[in-house]
């Protein structure tokens, strides 16, 4: 099941984003499997203003999230992740999907995120979701500001790419 975040989450939050940066260590980024998870108050941030999702087990805790900024009438998204032991079971996409449903319904035109070029689950994966690569002429004023914001906290050691994917009409 997918919900909204509710604070009681955020803990498990944090320990779902440990644990699935360990998997940055087999393509050798082991900085990304030893940054800090997103902090409390970031996260509690998200969940308040209604931009955090999570996915749940059969007893309604949380296996997967999704936190999202409003950015460029877009939705931009700031971080999926999904605990790897439920890893290649749609939830990643399904909480896209449901972004996406929310976007539609807040008018929103795009979604956007940035991510590895190099790493197979980020980039390609996005690719096969149909995201584009969103060339840096074509980046809005928010967009380099979260690049540079991204490069200031070491992220920019590796290839990264801007993705973004139209919001379609829907059903
Ligand atoms: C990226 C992530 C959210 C994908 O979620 P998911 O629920 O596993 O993905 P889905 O089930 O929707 O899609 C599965 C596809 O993702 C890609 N994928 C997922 N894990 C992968 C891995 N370890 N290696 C290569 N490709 C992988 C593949 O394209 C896979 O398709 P396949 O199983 O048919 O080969 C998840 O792998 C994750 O949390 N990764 C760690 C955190 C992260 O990198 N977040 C994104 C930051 S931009």
């Amino acid at each position: 099941m997918i919900r909204k975040a509710r604070p009681g989450d955020l803990e498990t939050l944090q320990a779902i984003e440990v644990l699935a940066g360990e998997a940055f260590r087999a393509v050798g980024l082991d900085a990304i499997a030893d940054d800090d998870p997103p902090n409390l108050n970031d996260l509690r941030g998200y969940a308040v203003a209604g931009r955090a999702w999570v996915a749940t087990d059969s007893v309604d805790s949380p296996i997967a999230y999704i936190l999202v900024d409003e950015i460029d009438q877009g939705a931009h998204i700031a971080q999926v992740t999904v605990h790897p032991q439920r890893s290649r079971q749609g939830i990643g996409k399904a909480l896209i999907e449901e972004v996406e449903r929310w976007a539609r319904s807040c008018g929103l035109q795009a979604l956007t995120l940035t991510t590895f070029s190099e790493v197979p689950w980020n980039a390609p994966y996005y690719a096969r979701l149909g995201f584009t690569e969103l060339p840096e002429p074509q980046w809005t004023e928010d967009l380099h500001r979260i690049v540079e914001m991204e490069a200031s906290q070491g992220l920019g050691a590796w290839p990264r790419v801007v993705m973004r994917r139209n919001v379609t009409a829907g059903e």
